[in-house]
């Protein structure tokens, strides 16, 4: 869909968006800004900041938990379309909190589920899944019929709520749509994802990364282009009841990430491998066929590897942020503030 037909289908719509203060939903509220929506933020901020969100004006916002009963069917009582993004999304953090993952993950989705579904003024809900769901690929690219094989319990708790999801959307012809994104990366990041994790580590001044498997591969979508196709999915009625792929068809492995970004910052480095880093049966590739997206959304990523990268890293650079304090194994990993 181009930006004017975009418009035409969003403008002055009352839009709710769940994590809409986090890394992929404050891109999402700041493009529904500009489309002119009547975007409402409903987040936490257990890992979302008001920073990211704050210049925004006339967008609303709504402190709460996406499994309260109480506030989500209250906030939810004049919303037209729901974008529902919050949950827990930094995998390490599972190893350790695997019932809070499912809590928020799949209780919380089948809350805001049932809830939109039961507020009566709800006409479209889009919900954010991940290619965590598939595992490692059993071939590629893996488009949306590629089995589903999850390895964390992050991956498992949200192919739960897809499922669940999915099912009430038939039980209650309620007009949903599953999007899995690939990985996303880009500014006003919050948690110490592979990307601004090699970047922090870059802009120290040591000569060496640390880091655990960088044989495995992922497909990196710019976070601009992620949020232009879950607009896309929420504007487009044709998407109801459609599982769909967003990334980009490129796959790298993270030791070649590491010295495409290394040279844009005009430095050498040595990989070390450290064994604290190496996360416990771990996906191996990820690699998207958007086929679908293309040709129901007619979504495109616009933003290349080499642009979106140096964007990141003039972010970084401009935003030095840390995370939870110098890394100690995941095994120490709990989640929390950036
Ligand atoms: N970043 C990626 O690469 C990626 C890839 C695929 C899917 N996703 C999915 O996209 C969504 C957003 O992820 P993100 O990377 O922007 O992470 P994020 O942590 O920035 O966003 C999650 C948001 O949800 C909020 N939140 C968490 N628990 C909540 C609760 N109980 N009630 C209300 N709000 C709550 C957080 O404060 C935060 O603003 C998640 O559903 C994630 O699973 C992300």
């Amino acid at each position: 869909m181009s930006d004017p037909e975009l418009k035409d289908a969003l403008e002055d719509r009352r839009i709710l968006v769940t994590g809409g203060a986090g890394f992929i939903g404050s891109e999402v509220v700041r493009q529904l800004h500009e489309l002119e929506a009547n975007a409402t933020v409903f987040d936490n901020f257990s890992s979302g900041k008001m920073e990211y969100i704050r210049g925004l004006h006339d967008v609303k916002v709504v402190k709460g938990d996406v499994c309260d009963h109480e506030i989500v069917s209250k906030t939810l009582r004049d919303q037209e379309l729901v974008i529902h993004l919050a949950a827990l999304p930094f995998i390490p953090d599972c190893y350790h909190h695997p019932e809070e993952f499912f809590r928020v993950n799949a209780m919380g989705s089948v809350n805001m589920m049932w809830e939109s579904i039961r507020s009566e003024t709800v006409e479209r809900f889009v919900h954010v899944s991940s290619s965590e769901v598939y595992g490692t690929a059993r071939y590629v690219p893996m488009d949306e019929e590629h089995p589903t094989r999850p390895n964390s319990t992050y991956a498992v708790s949200k192919l739960a709520a897809d499922r669940a999801v999915f099912a009430m959307h038939k039980e209650h012809s309620f007009p949903a749509v599953i999007v899995r994104p690939f990985n996303s990366y880009g500014p006003n990041v919050t948690q110490p994802y592979i990307i601004p994790e090699i970047a922090l580590q870059l802009l120290s001044a040591n000569d060496s990364v640390q880091l655990g498997d960088v044989e495995n591969s992922r497909d990196f979508t710019y976070v601009a282009d992620t949020a232009r196709g879950l607009i896309m999915a929420l504007a487009n009625k044709n998407a109801v009841g459609e599982t769909i792929n967003l990334g980009t068809g490129r796959g790298i492995k993270i030791r070649d990430l590491v010295f495409l970004m290394a040279g844009f910052l005009g430095r050498q480095v040595r990989i070390e491998r450290d064994p604290t880093r190496l996360r416990p049966y771990d996906v191996e590739r990820l690699l998207c066929d958007c086929a679908k997206a293309r040709k129901i959304l007619r979504w495109e990523p616009k933003v290349t590897l080499e642009e979106g990268l140096r964007k990141t890293i003039e972010w970084m650079v401009n935003n030095p942020i840390r995370f939870r304090g110098p890394f100690k194994g995941w095994y120490q990993s709990y989640y929390g503030k950036v």
